[in-house]
């Protein structure tokens, strides 16, 4: 008897075909995320969900749907889980770290030489017909190359960024809840605390996971201590930052700029305020979408599925306590 799995959205690349071989699969069919209702009819009877960042999982979720095992997230951030009460469930919850880890960090250093040299706004004018002469005072930027990089976060993703920067002789500092010998030693990273990495930073990028620890962690105090000329990149998750004060820095000119790939709410609002402002480079939380990258998070969510359905460890457990029970 082949278990049932709810999936809830269609994966890219070979992975979903290879789960609809091994289980019954339903899957969700729009491009948007599967309502209330619709998740806890498609969860019932199922031993497995394969969700995305976008769908979240609470105590709620769990109650209502008692046959579900396995929680597998198609995501290195999983937020959207409520960890504590699936382990209180018995339900096994996984996610895709290391796989998307260097695709990351390229969007980030994108991001901070898209933010720094003007390049969206310059494409913009270049398009706009506004061109009319070579001239030295046009769009200038920010150097990247020589300046000074904080990272808050020294997880994968923070030290794939540190490798970039050391390209473009940056200097390194981070902070994060411990110090790492070992990657100060290879990297050259400088552990400092907060306001000191706010108050030196020309580019402040966040890499750190969402917990209680870390919402709201930039704000007004800490926006304060940025430079006039610093920038803030955040490709980990937008409720890290108190977007009202970040607005109101870059509208004042109290920071020069912000490349962020997240919001606090997601698809954010074509008329958030941040989004009028010329010194903000928004995307739309594509850190890890390359081909090559979507397609490895997809194979190594249905890997972790898989693996936990048929009794063995998963590649990437996030609370592997409930696979030993009383352990
Ligand atoms: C994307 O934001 C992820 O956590 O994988």
């Amino acid at each position: 008897m082949k278990a049932r799995v709810y999936l809830t959205r269609h994966l890219p690349g070979e992975a979903q075909s290879r789960l609809k071989a091994r289980v019954q699969l339903t899957v969700w069919p729009a491009a948007t995320p599967p309502p209330r209702e619709e998740l806890v009819r498609g969860l019932a009877g199922a031993e497995g969900l394969l969700c995305l960042l976008t769908d979240t999982v609470d105590e709620a979720l769990l109650d209502a749907c008692p046959s579900v095992r396995v929680v597998s997230v198609c995501a290195a951030g999983y937020n959207n889980v409520d960890v504590a009460a699936a382990t209180r469930h018995g339900v096994l919850v996984t996610h895709t770290p290391g796989v998307l880890t260097e695709t990351t960090a390229d969007l980030a250093f994108g991001l901070i030489l898209a933010a720094a040299r003007r390049l969206v706004e310059a494409d913009r004018f270049t398009r706009s017909g506004k061109w009319e002469a070579w001239d030295p005072g046009l769009l200038l930027g920010h150097d990247v190359h020589g300046s000074c990089l904080g990272l808050i976060g020294l997880g994968r993703i923070g030290r794939a960024v540190a490798r970039r920067a050391r390209g473009f002789s940056m200097e390194l500092l981070y902070h994060g809840p411990r110090r790492h010998p070992e990657a100060e030693e290879e990297l050259g990273v400088c552990y400092v605390s907060l306001p000191e990495l706010l108050v030196r930073s020309d580019f402040v990028s966040l890499h750190a996971p969402l917990t209680a620890a870390t919402r709201g962690m930039i704000g007004r105090a800490e926006l304060g201590l940025m430079r006039p000329t610093a920038f803030l990149i955040n490709t980990s998750r937008g409720e890290l930052v108190d977007e009202q004060a970040l607005y109101e820095a870059l509208a004042e000119g109290r920071i020069a700029g912000a490349g962020l790939d997240v919001y606090a709410r997601e698809p954010v609002d074509p008329g958030h305020p941040l989004l009028t402002l010329a010194n903000v480079v928004a995307l739309p939380h594509i850190g890890s979408a390359t081909l090559a990258t979507r397609a490895r998070m997809a194979e190594l969510a249905v890997d972790n599925l898989l693996e936990a359905l048929e009794g063995r460890r998963p590649p990437h457990p996030v609370n592997p306590e409930v696979l030993t029970p009383g352990g």
